[in-house]
């Protein structure tokens, strides 16, 4: 049973590798690793630190790529990879453009698709642009569903979608298992020489397409609001790479001492920076499934999420990017123990940490005297 696995940006390497380790333990099973390189740098961390194996790279990305260009560009580049490896099946994983763009290609050569992270949706086309319609249309292709939540199931039952529908948790907490390690030294030299002297660690990350420009500014004034009114808190933001992210970020924040902005950090390193963290604001969709794990209290710098789990269960709060009401949101934290206290010992919905396990059961089920 030959099963590949395609991706292109950071957090679908990061929550594919566990799944990709765990198959390769089937002898059954010979897995086929493409990348489409949507993201360079910030992918070559995750395949460095998972030491994979990667047998085809469609480098497409560009400075300032555009959806156009990424869609057509792993289009082509997938064509000639899917006639020579001719796999049983293709699996994506979330709501990139590459998850989308790739169902797409092996749809083209008639060869069936399993969609991981499946059945996530807001209802909102442009909130995340354009993660919603990537999902919505890789889910249409999909042969097979695997779901984080059962409340992610239903999402897909109401488009009619039943067949083929496993509910296995989220492979992000799988990889948090191999990731995070008592005693741990940061790898990246600005992070290690960074020192906290006791005061407590707001982390932060923001890229989403639909927050650059004003909402990105906006989110900046209120750090710049809290670091001022909270003298002992000290923010760490690891800056995504691209470049419209960091033409605000930098002169915002760039000159505060207390504000360190850094580049990406390694999964390893990131994942050991929010276990250590007092309080973690993101516009990240992965982030809010991890932070809960560490018992860290997330806030969530967009309007909607497609996370209504962890809203349900109190481990993160959705408060959008208009500066007062973050920095409202923040100040109660801060303020009312009681309330940090129930954000930080809700219980994670993502799952035990075994959803490869159940993917790869799934898989053999479905495949069983078919190949
Ligand atoms: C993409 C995904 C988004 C996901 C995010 C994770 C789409 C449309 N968007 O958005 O769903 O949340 O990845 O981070 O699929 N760049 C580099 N080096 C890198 C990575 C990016 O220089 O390693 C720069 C490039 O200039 C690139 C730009 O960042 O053009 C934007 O990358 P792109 O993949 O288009 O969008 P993201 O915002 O990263
Ligand atoms: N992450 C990382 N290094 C960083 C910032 C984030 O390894 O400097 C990890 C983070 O822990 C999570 C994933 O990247 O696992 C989230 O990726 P991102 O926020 O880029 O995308 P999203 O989840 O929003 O699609």
């Amino acid at each position: 049973m030959k099963i590949m696995c395609a991706f292109g940006t950071r957090p679908e390497a990061i929550k594919m590798c566990p799944l990709i380790k765990k198959m390769k333990e089937y002898p059954q099973i010979e897995t086929v690793v493409c990348l489409t390189s949507q993201h360079e740098e910030m992918l070559q961390q995750v395949v460095d630190i998972f030491q994979l194996r990667v047998d085809h790279n469609l480098h497409v990305m560009k400075p300032l790529q555009t959806l156009t260009s990424i869609t057509v560009d792993i289009l082509c580049g997938m064509k000639p990879v899917l006639e020579q490896e001719k796999p049983d099946i293709v699996l994506v994983h979330g709501d990139t453009t590459t998850s989308f763009a790739v169902a797409l290609a092996a749809f083209y050569e008639q060869i069936p698709v399993g969609h991981v992270e499946a059945g996530l949706r807001t209802y909102d086309k442009y909130a995340p642009y354009p993660e919603e319609m990537n999902r919505n249309l890789t889910g249409r292709i999909a042969e097979l569903h695997f779901a984080p939540t059962e409340l992610n199931r239903k999402n897909l039952n109401r488009e009619n979608i039943f067949d083929h529908v496993y509910v296995t948790g989220n492979t992000v907490i799988d990889a948090l298992q191999t990731t995070v390690k008592p005693n741990y030294h940061y790898k990246d030299r600005k992070l290690m020489s960074i020192q906290l002297d006791g005061k407590r660690l707001m982390l932060v990350t923001a890229h989403r397409r639909e927050n650059l420009g004003r909402p990105l500014k906006d989110i900046c004034e209120a750090i710049l609001e809290i670091t001022k009114k909270y003298m002992d808190i000290e923010v760490i933001y690891p800056m995504h790479l691209n470049p419209r992210v960091r033409e605000t970020v930098e002169p915002m924040l760039g000159r505060n001492p207390r504000i360190h902005l850094i580049d990406p950090v390694d999964v390893e390193d990131m994942h050991n920076l929010m276990a250590r963290s007092y309080l973690i604001l993101t516009d990240s969709g992965g982030i809010q499934e991890e932070a809960p794990a560490f018992g860290i209290p997330v806030i969530v710098l967009r309007n909607e999420t497609e996370r209504q789990e962890a809203v349900d269960a109190g481990t993160v709060i959705l408060a959008g990017t208009e500066k007062r009401k973050i920095v409202q949101i923040v100040e109660e934290l801060i303020r009312d123990r009681d309330k940090y206290q129930a954000m930080s010992r809700a219980v994670n919905p993502y799952g035990d940490g075994h959803a490869s396990e159940r993917i790869v059961s799934a898989l053999l089920e479905y495949f069983k005297g078919k190949v």
